[in-house]
């Protein structure tokens, strides 16, 4: 496996991110760099990287909120970060194709989880296309049913893991 590396992300990285998520998501659901800029300003340590050989391969970030379940107002504005929020909400787990299946999600993952226990959260909550239900679950996130989002169209399940 390359020389990978989990840090936290800064806006010289900006564009590859865009650039990463472009490459992980259909165009109605990737979001666009003005978002990324955004949430890294409100964010910053709720954004974690994932790097190989120097260069930007995934990555993993969300907001804080006292909301139980992801709505769709949480991804289109920052206004909507708690910062002493009870739950941090994924927005995103992107890893380009090339490092697919070889467990970097999976750090990225478990470094959002340590990252929510450190800040004394009382879970971490997301939305999963039907076909990533099992992975979410294989850390420990319990299947909510159907969620309300409907980003890019298409159908959502809320997934929330108890710290
Ligand atoms: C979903 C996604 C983030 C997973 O990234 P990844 O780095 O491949 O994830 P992991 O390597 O942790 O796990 C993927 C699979 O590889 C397996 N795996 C992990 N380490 C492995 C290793 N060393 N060798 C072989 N397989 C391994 C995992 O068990 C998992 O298998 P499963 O699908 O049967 O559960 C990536 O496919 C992606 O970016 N998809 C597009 C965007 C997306 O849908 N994101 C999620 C919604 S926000």
């Amino acid at each position: 496996m390359s020389n990978v590396t989990i840090r936290g992300a800064r806006s010289e990285d900006l564009n590859r991110i865009a650039e990463v998520e472009a490459i992980c998501f259909p165009a109605l659901e990737a979001a666009p760099l003005e978002a990324f800029k955004e949430r890294l300003a409100a964010f910053p340590e709720n954004f974690i990287l994932a790097e190989a050989d120097g260069i930007v391969i995934g990555f993993i970030n969300g907001c804080a909120t006292n909301r139980a379940v992801i709505h769709d107002e949480l991804f289109h504005s920052t206004q909507h970060h708690i910062p002493a929020g009870a739950n941090l909400a994924i927005f995103g787990l992107v890893v380009i194709p090339e490092y697919r299946n070889q467990g970097i999600a999976a750090e990225l993952m478990n470094h959002f989880i340590q990252l929510a226990r450190n800040t004394n959260r009382r879970s971490i909550i997301l939305t999963s296309k039907e076909k990533l239900v099992h992975y979410y679950e294989s850390f420990g996130y319990v299947n909510k049913g159907l969620s309300a989002s409907t980003t890019g169209g298409a159908q959502w399940f809320d997934m929330t893991l108890v710290l």
